[in-house]
């Protein structure tokens, strides 16, 4: 595992700009796996930047996200599919046909699933894959106690999530219970995969999913077992580290 710890925010959209541009100009249609919440802005913005000064092309590109709540349509405010669109897809070159959310309002969720894991095979897979990390340790709506083998399912979020993810809701009863996500076995298979992570607060996740054991109660301690993983993380979200980066 690769760890990089930079001084604040906008090193770290620059860095992991750096990684998904290698991997995106390394391939004619490349297939990118992406993430909400607020820690990949500063990523979203610089792609946008490479975007419009044609160092990298999104009009091949095809995107997978890993996850989207539970009975909100997509233009809900604080759907995940409005959430890539104002903060990426409106502002680069790619055609919104080949952005993939789940969909939230799907009549039959649990058929979706397997629909949306075979969505990704058609495609040969995803070439990138960008992860945040929750307080808790969880990857995408992966919270501790799934399984390590997991697909794309239905999960109940926990109420530390629904407490973290509130500041978007104007009350805490608003945010949806359930969501659809990847599963922990879904993101492992992406080639590559970089997790960001920035704050004080995601401090003590980050040293258990890097030096803990790999534990289902620490879904990205997951991440031990794939071959090229790289960690972007401030110096604050680095501070419980034992060994790495020292
Ligand atoms: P955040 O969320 O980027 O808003 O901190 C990350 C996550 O919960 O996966």
């Amino acid at each position: 595992m690769k760890v990089v710890i930079v001084k604040d925010k906008k090193e770290l959209g620059q860095r992991a700009a750096e990684i998904v541009a290698a991997v995106m100009n390394s391939r004619s249609t490349p297939v990118l796996g992406l993430a909400t919440g607020s820690t990949p802005l500063p990523l979203y913005e610089r792609l946008i930047q490479l975007d419009k000064q044609n160092k990298i092309d999104f009009s091949t590109a095809v995107t997978f996200n890993l996850d989207e709540y539970v009975g909100l349509p997509p233009d809900h405010h604080q759907s995940y599919r409005y959430f890539m669109d104002k903060n990426l897809f409106d502002h680069v070159r790619i055609n919104k046909k080949n952005t993939h959310v789940p969909d939230g309002m799907a009549k039959d969720p649990d058929a979706f699933c397997c629909a949306y894991e075979e969505m990704i095979e058609d495609v040969g897979g995803i070439d990138i894959q960008v992860l945040g990390i929750g307080s808790n340790g969880h990857i995408a709506f992966n919270e501790p106690g799934t399984s390590l083998g997991s697909r794309t399912h239905v999960t109940e979020l926990t109420a530390q999530t629904i407490k973290d993810n509130s500041r978007f809701f104007a009350r805490i009863e608003d945010v949806p219970t359930r969501a659809i996500t990847m599963g922990i076995g879904t993101i492992l298979e992406a080639e590559e995969i970089i997790l960001l992570a920035s704050g004080e607060n995601k401090a003590d996740a980050i040293a258990k999913a890097l030096e803990g054991p790999i534990t289902c109660m620490v879904p990205a301690s997951a991440l031990q077992l794939h071959p090229k993983v790289t960690f972007v993380i401030t110096r604050d979200a680095a501070s419980k580290l034992q060994h790495f980066g020292k």
